[in-house]
């Protein structure tokens, strides 16, 4: 795209009359209009731009955005609130909470944070919840996102006995009804309670559909909130997702985000004396921004990774990520959504994690015994998997320079013994050397052996990397300049937190494209839609509805006919069927494949449905399933 095209497809989302009446984060991305026939190399290049949207700047009267003064400065209030807690931490917590990835990221950081505070010896202070308990962490859960008392009650469970909550709501579409029941809990007793929402709508676009058993919308709750002293709103707009809906992308990168920079500014006042300000928050945010091009500058060797999984994907092999520390916890993460984005089976992507359930350290500890797809460990990769990969499959190595380069290389011996289909991508820093001596202010002569000792690991990372690199058919090296990462290294105590912050947010980038363009190449977007979307709750109910009308031109009630037709497997709607909730709807759904795609055929020819699943039966790729009836 030209450089002026680039430009007006860039705000065109911004415009009052682009699509008016869907809320951002459900807009179709003009910028990735054609995602669907573009090669990898352009699929990466699509989502760097969109990425990009995260950082635009607010312009008269447009939404308002991550470095708008007054997000900016509702950071700084939050920050403040947590700098409270984390000083006079008795009876008190911090809670992170939402559904699906943004339930995941509050696990991730909640998890990171309090490793923090026990570095620093202190008590840690950071609580999960994610709607479906901790099995959503690694797999699909959908359905307890509809329930605003199971948010409520999970809620009240976690802060029994406690005097002061900060509570994080996170929906990245103002739209989940376990989050708004915890929220409208937190303002009924804000003697303990102050809620904080963090989403990617304007207050006005929230949902306000009516919720089971409440008298209350997201939307009211939304409304309560800015007339409450003592609630935040955090909701710049990011643009529209590459992928309408798919608010794992940037919802979740721009999620991390806006944690990160809270609980690091909070940190750091609490414990180092550098109070909270807007400068310090904005500089974080930069710091992000940079990452993000940091990232993208390697356009090539994530577009072969891309292909790569792409070409598994396409010929009915799999993805495996094998990953170590926290960047195991992206990989499952990932893995964990494509069944609900793309209605990818559990064994199509997979994420692998060193230690296992040691290691990721879950509030409901192993949860190996719900059967082989919470099978997480390496070993279990080489038990279960790696005896029936074959060269059609994609192994994926994830890793940084500081861990474990010498277990990396032994598994990717490993996998080479049985396929060649091996790759690997790693994070490193560019002068560690000095970047860890800076770490270290102690007598002369341990300088000189601390020096040596450093400079002979770098050596042997770089040996062992080497043979790595033999083994792997690419290799994606980020190499991360020193001034990328000024936010470190001006600020010592914070640096521990940043350069991970630096390395997951990539990490979560590259694997959310490698994922996704995966899926695109191997047919499972039209345009820029996901077809094959699972109907799993409510809002996925809606946006099936609404994408079938889209695509269809017929009116919604005969959408939503076609797609009941579809769930239930019926040519007519009889009984109660037409008379159940939505609930009981999704619940049937759960159990059914390519509803939508089949709802859409029978819409376009006017066939019965039986004609339009043997239809997709000889045409498995959706797309051109799709098109040839458009
Ligand atoms: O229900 C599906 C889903 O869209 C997930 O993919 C997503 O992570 C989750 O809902 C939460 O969405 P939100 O953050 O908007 O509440």
């Amino acid at each position: 795209m030209a450089g002026s095209a680039w430009t007006s497809a860039l705000c065109k989302w911004e415009s009052p009359d682009y699509e008016p009446s869907l809320p951002v984060s459900e807009k179709s991305n003009p910028l990735t209009c054609d995602i669907d026939r573009a090669s990898a190399e352009s699929i990466v290049k699509m989502l760097h731009r969109c990425d990009v949207q995260m950082f635009q700047e607010e312009s008269e009267g447009t939404y308002q955005r991550l470095l708008s003064d007054q997000v900016v400065k509702t950071l700084a209030e939050v920050a403040k609130r947590a700098e409270l807690i984390l000083k006079d931490p008795q009876d008190s917590l911090v809670v992170l909470s939402g559904c699906g990835t943004s339930g995941r990221l509050a696990f991730l950081i909640a998890a990171r944070f309090n490793r923090a505070l026990r570095q620093l010896k202190q008590n840690p202070v950071y609580s999960y919840i994610i709607a479906g308990g901790d099995r959503a962490l690694l797999s699909s859960q959908e359905a307890p996102e509809d329930d605003p008392k199971l948010g409520m009650l999970s809620l009240k469970k976690v802060c029994e006995g406690k005097k002061r909550v900060l509570f994080v709501g996170i929906s990245c579409g103002l739209s989940a009804p376990f989050v708004a029941g915890q929220l409208d809990f937190c303002l009924q007793h804000p003697e303990v309670y102050t809620p904080v929402l963090i989403g990617f709508n304007p207050a006005h676009q929230a949902r306000d559909e009516a919720m089971p058993g409440c008298t209350f919308t997201f939307h009211s709750v939304v409304q309560r909130m800015q007339e409450h002293a003592n609630a935040f709103l955090i909701n710049p707009a990011v643009g529209p997702e590459a992928i309408s809906g798919s608010s794992r992308m940037k919802g979740g990168s721009a999620t991390k985000i806006l944690l990160e920079v809270v609980l690091s500014a909070a940190q750091a006042a609490a414990f180092s004396r550098t109070p909270v300000t807007c400068n310090g928050i904005v500089q974080h945010i930069g710091a992000h921004k940079r990452t993000v091009d940091v990232t993208y500058s390697e356009c090539e060797g994530i577009a072969a990774l891309v292909e790569a999984a792409g070409r598994s994907l396409q010929g009915g092999g799999c993805v495996c990520y094998l990953g170590w520390g926290s960047l195991a916890v992206l990989s499952l993460m990932d893995a964990s959504e494509c069944n609900p984005t793309f209605g990818a089976d559990y064994e199509d992507v997979r994420g692998f994690i060193s230690g296992g359930y040691a290691e990721l350290n879950i509030n409901e500890g192993s949860l190996t015994s719900l059967g082989p797809d919470f099978c997480i460990a390496h070993e279990d990769f080489l038990h279960l998997l790696l005896p029936r990969l074959t060269d059609k499959d994609t192994v994926l190595l994830i890793y940084t320079h500081c861990d474990d380069v010498g277990d990396v290389l032994k598994l990717a011996r490993r996998v080479r013994e049985k396929m060649v289909n091996l790759h690997a991508f790693y994070h490193q820093a560019d002068g560690d050397t000095s970047a860890a001596l800076q770490q270290v202010s102690i007598h002369q002569s341990l300088f000189l052996y601390i020096y040596v000792s450093i400079y002979r690991s770098v050596y042997v990372f770089f040996l062992l990397q080497d043979d790595i690199n033999k083994l792997c058919l690419s290799t994606l090296n980020i190499t991360w300049p020193a001034a990328a990462m000024p936010f470190c290294r001006q600020n010592r105590t914070l640096s521990s937190v940043s350069v991970p912050q630096q390395w997951e947010l990539s990490t979560k980038l590259v694997l959310n494209a490698v994922s996704t363009g995966a899926h695109i190449l191997k047919g499972k977007i039209y345009q820029n839609h996901m077809i094959d979307v699972q109907v799993t709750n409510s809002k996925l109910y809606r946006r099936a509805t609404r994408l079938l009308q889209r695509l269809s031109g017929r009116p919604g009630p005969q959408c939503e006919e076609a797609l009941l037709k579809a769930i239930y497997q019926v040519e007519e709607l009889t009984g109660d069927i037409p008379s159940c909730d939505i609930t009981t709807h999704t619940h049937k759904a759960r159990s059914r494949t390519k509803v939508v795609p089949a709802a859409l055929v029978c819409l376009l020819t006017g066939c019965s449905l039986v004609e339009a699943e043997s239809h997709l039966k000889q045409r498995p790729i959706i797309r051109e399933a799709v098109e040839e009836l458009l």
